[in-house]
């Protein structure tokens, strides 16, 4: 083993809000284990000079949040399959020269579903998708990679869905977003992967219907925990999952590259996230 204190990090812009450096601070802590984990504030103009610079100084890899991810791939000397296809890393692999990304965030979705809800099927029925951001494009990936027949895109811009939607063109459909509660007609998973609902953001005021027994929801916002779209998506009958879960398990795979442990995500975690 090198004697060098293996060394993680995520880079943003800002960086402050990030809960990253709590969840890979923990685990360290939980199992024992030499290491470090830090926030790293960083200008897009000084992103590839720190890339560059970051093995040099001991460090094993990097997670990548917010606005650097498409530019992370692009840096990145090699990349999983997954990465190339959402078109953003937010985990990075420094070895043996080589810079190797990842982005988990889509597989940290389904985690999460499969987590909280072990009978959760994925390939059972069709999807309601609001959102067609960077978020919606990980969650759409990994839903079709899971197996899931039928996503229905509905987005305010309604040229991102259509974007968005050539990447599952056999899987995906458009759904304008005058008519959004349509999405979720007979769906059995409805997603938000729009800000709305967020602290600070507009409400999420759109209407749902009367969603199918066994129906889940869930929603990648989690400041508030019970966002607007899962109290809607309640009433209209589902099974809610809030969004914490998918922050915690998109971190799993960076943490066992790096350090050695194939990490859990467990009510601890939440907790001390949640404290934090
Ligand atoms: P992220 O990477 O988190 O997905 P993003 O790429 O900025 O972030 O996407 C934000 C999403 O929230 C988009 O789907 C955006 O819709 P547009 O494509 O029309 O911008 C959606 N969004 C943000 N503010 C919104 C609002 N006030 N009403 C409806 N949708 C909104």
């Amino acid at each position: 083993m090198s004697p060098q204190v293996p060394l993680a990090g995520v880079i943003g812009w800002p960086i402050g809000h990030s809960a990253s450096p709590v969840v890979h601070g923990h685990w360290l802590q939980r199992y024992g284990l030499r290491g470090a984990y830090v926030p790293l504030e960083v200008a897009a103009a000084d992103l590839a000079g720190v890339i560059e610079m970051l093995p040099r100084a001991g460090f094993v890899g990097a997670n990548v949040t917010i606005p650097h991810k498409e530019a992370a791939l692009a840096l990145a000397t090699e990349a999983t399959a997954r990465a190339h296809r959402i078109g953003a890393a937010n985990t990075l692999h420094f070895r043996d020269g080589a810079v190797s990304a990842d982005c988990t965030d889509g597989i940290g979705f389904v985690e999460n579903l499969r987590d909280r809800c072990p009978a959760w099927d994925p390939a059972a029925g069709p999807v309601g998708l609001y959102g067609a951001g960077g978020a919606a494009r990980a969650v759409l990936d990994a839903l079709v990679q899971a197996g899931a027949p039928e996503i229905r895109i509905t987005n305010r811009t309604r040229a991102r869905a259509e974007a968005l939607a050539d990447a599952a063109p056999d899987r995906a459909r458009v759904v304008d977003w005058a008519e959004a509660g349509k999405a979720a007609q007979d769906a059995l998973l409805v997603v938000n992967t729009t800000s709305l609902g967020m602290v600070g953001q507009p409400a999420f005021d759109l209407r749902l219907p009367r969603l199918p027994q066994g129906a889940l929801a869930t929603d990648i916002v989690y400041t508030p925990l019970e966002t607007p779209f899962l109290h809607a998506a309640a009433l209209a009958g589902a099974r809610t999952v809030d969004g914490l879960g998918m922050l915690l398990h998109q971190a799993v795979p960076g943490f066992e590259a790096w350090f050695g442990v194939r990490p859990e995500v467990d009510p601890e975690l939440r907790s001390v996230v949640l404290q934090r």
